[in-house]
């Protein structure tokens, strides 16, 4: 069998916070790689470090050792410039608490984002397949936290991003809004073949994914393959 095509190289990233005297080691030599298309879920304790690695791999922060290879180039060693073109092409985020503009429409937030982007999807197609066709004209403030939470992925998705990034998506929702947008997730990673990463500290979800990456205080703990993924309805918690 042919072996599939590494999108995401971590290779020995370590990140060090200086604050004031003492450092701060969130990331400690970390690997992992994650395959084209894959659905990979980041597990971890507060204070392990996911954030930090997504913020990384989503360009917003620069390790302070190691490589990260994204498509066969290695992106610690991008300038400024190149990083900003890497965050607004290759990557799409979904934040924890949406980070939507209040004063924007539902499809106004989704237009904003893929403003520069090159091969955009249209943000109406994008916001009707996250089933907010009806809402497109609201703004945040009238939505509830899983709508606008499904608004935040099309913002993501409509970029038509290579990788999607995901920090705690589901932790201001309650149990079946979480399971909605995770199923949602699931289906951007199979049917628009967009790689996925998840980062959570629900243990439970970890059999929806392709992969897991058990992380503990900055450094990889162990690396899970599921041969056969659940569907989301599947799992309970
Ligand atoms: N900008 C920063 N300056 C100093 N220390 C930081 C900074 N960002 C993160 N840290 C520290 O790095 C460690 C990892 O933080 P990180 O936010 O990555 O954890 P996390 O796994 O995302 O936790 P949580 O599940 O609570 O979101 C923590 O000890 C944190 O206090
Ligand atoms: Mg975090």
């Amino acid at each position: 069998m042919a072996s599939k095509r590494k999108v995401i190289i971590v290779e020995n990233l370590s990140r060090v916070f200086k604050v004031g005297d003492s450092e701060i080691h969130a990331l400690n030599n970390l690997s992992f790689d994650v395959d084209e298309g894959e659905l990979v879920i980041i597990l971890g304790q507060s204070g392990a470090g996911k954030t930090t690695l997504l913020n990384i791999i989503g360009g917003m922060d620069q390790a302070t050792s190691g490589k990260l290879i994204v498509d066969d180039i290695d992106i610690t060693k991008y300038s400024k410039k190149q990083l900003t073109d890497y965050r607004r092409n290759y990557v799409g985020f979904v934040f924890q608490f949406y980070n939507l503009m209040s004063n924007l429409t539902a499809l106004e937030n989704v237009e904003l984002s893929v403003e520069m982007c090159k091969d955009a999807y249209s943000p109406k197609d994008i916001l009707e397949k996250v089933g907010l066709k009806e809402r497109m004209n609201n703004f945040p403030g009238q939505l509830s936290g899983g709508e606008q939470q499904r608004v935040s992925i099309a913002r993501a998705v409509a970029k038509n991003p290579r990788i999607l990034l995901c920090d705690e998506p589901t932790g201001a929702l309650d149990y079946n809004t979480g399971k909605q947008i995770l199923s949602l997730l699931s289906n951007m990673c199979k049917e628009e073949h967009k790689t996925v990463i998840i980062v959570t500290h629900n243990s439970a979800i970890k059999d929806m994914a392709d992969k897991v990456v058990y992380i503990r205080n900055g450094s990889v703990e162990k690396v899970q393959i599921n041969e056969n993924p659940k569907k989301i309805e599947e799992i309970e918690w």
